[in-house]
């Protein structure tokens, strides 16, 4: 079968055989055409008779994501393309996991031949994983981020490195188009800036970590996640790349270091997948870490209110409700500026585009007087509107 996106040979640690690896091709088209044809299909049905019958109820009606739902959920094609939504996604893990079970053997044995590592892994094994990750496979994967089935286990680590791209080619051949985006959006908003020490929350199997190794060869890196597998897998990942990072299981509210250790703390696509009453503990923790001045940068979904067109929103809502991402509807209508600076810190600057779209750069906090309130941030439309942009200067 041809295709037209790979992932690097050396940004991923399975070698799917030639029948494992048509089936993963065959799943990523298939999401392809899900999100492709199918979901053109489900918006010929929101605009031919969705929205009329929306419209003629009142505005109020044909603009709320909800009713507009609610409404699709009658609709033949929006049936379907949902569905297929599931679909597609059990199939991405199903065949990869055929790999992973094939290779979990060897990717262990190379991890446990490691040898003098030039990074660190520091796993704990009595880390109680939160309890709203352990309540589903996370977007459907089997085991989630943290099950181990063996003993050194690396598997849901491969499994989430190859789904992962399967799923969102988007983020490139190395898979860490989350990481370009930060690194990104650091340039624009602090340019000039090298971060001296830096953590990454939620790091998973490292991908946005590698990009700013890459970046950054004199940066102290450090990544914590609860998922041992995953670290493991990074962990032997960054040593076969030689590229230095120390990872640590732990949980993001709760990460070990000491107070004012890091000048950049980083989180890549994980708060959507948390709790509304995780994110306070986390950002706290986020500032407790950050020296004086340091800086906090985000990269998670955009607020729904951002997409301007009603069917996009629910489209971007079907992750709730097909793909076990039990925090993602959630996520788009949280308060971010105000949950910033509830924890101490100054949002300095947003922007929302297509996936991953959320940045938030706080002003250091030593800009903040003791005990006095945050000022309000700003944020910023993608497509600003002229006097967004004008405040975006100052
Ligand atoms: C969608 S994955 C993203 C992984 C990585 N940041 C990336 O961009 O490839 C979310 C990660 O956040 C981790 N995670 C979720 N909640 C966490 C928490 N409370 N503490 C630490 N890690 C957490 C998960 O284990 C998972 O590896």
């Amino acid at each position: 079968m041809y295709d037209t996106a790979e992932q690097t040979a050396q940004d991923h640690l399975l070698h799917p055989d030639l029948d494992e690896r048509g089936r993963q091709v065959f799943a990523k088209h298939l999401r392809q055409f899900v999100f492709g044809p199918a979901r053109a299909a489900a918006q010929g049905a929101f605009a031919q008779r969705v929205a009329p019958a929306l419209a003629k109820e009142s505005p109020q009606a044909a603009g709320d994501r909800r009713r507009v739902r609610e409404a699709l959920l009658r609709e033949p094609e929006y049936q379907f393309f949902s569905d297929l939504h599931r679909v597609s996604q059990e199939l991405i893990w199903n065949s990869t996991a055929d790999s992973v079970e094939r290779e979990a053997p060897r990717l262990r044995e190379q991890f446990l031949a490691l040898r003098d590592p030039q990074g660190s892994l520091r796993l704990d094994p009595q880390l109680q994983v939160p309890e709203y990750l352990r309540r589903m496979d996370t977007h459907c994967m089997p085991g989630s981020y943290y099950t181990e089935w063996t003993a050194d286990d690396l598997s849901n680590g491969a499994l989430y490195d190859r789904g992962g791209f399967l799923y969102t080619p988007g983020a490139g051949p190395a898979g860490d188009g989350a990481g370009r985006t930060s690194l990104e959006f650091l340039r624009t908003h602090v340019p000039g800036y090298t971060p001296k020490r830096m953590l990454d929350l939620g790091c998973g199997t490292a991908s946005p970590l590698l990009a700013w190794a890459r970046e950054f060869p004199q940066t102290e890196i450090h990544g914590i996640d609860i998922g041992a597998p995953l670290l493991r897998y990074a962990h032997l990942r960054a040593e076969q790349q030689r590229v230095v990072l120390h990872l640590r299981q732990a949980d993001a509210a709760a990460t070990g270091y000491p107070d004012g250790h890091f000048d950049l703390v980083t989180s890549h696509i994980m708060f959507h997948e948390t709790e509304a009453d995780a994110i306070p503990p986390i950002l706290a923790e986020a500032y407790r870490v950050l020296a004086p001045g340091g800086i906090l940068l985000i990269v998670d979904l955009p607020d729904a209110g951002r997409i301007p067109d009603v069917f996009q929103q629910v489209v971007f809502d079907g992750d709730a409700f097909y793909n076990n991402e039990h925090f993602w509807m959630k996520m788009h209508d949280l308060d971010w500026p105000a949950q910033l600076q509830r924890a101490g810190l100054r949002p300095r600057a947003s922007r929302s585009d297509s996936h991953p779209c959320r940045c938030t750069c706080p002003r250091p906090r030593s800009h903040r007087a003791a005990g006095a309130p945050a000022a309000s941030g700003f944020s910023r439309p993608w497509r600003a509107r002229p006097e967004e942009s004008a405040r975006c200067r100052t």
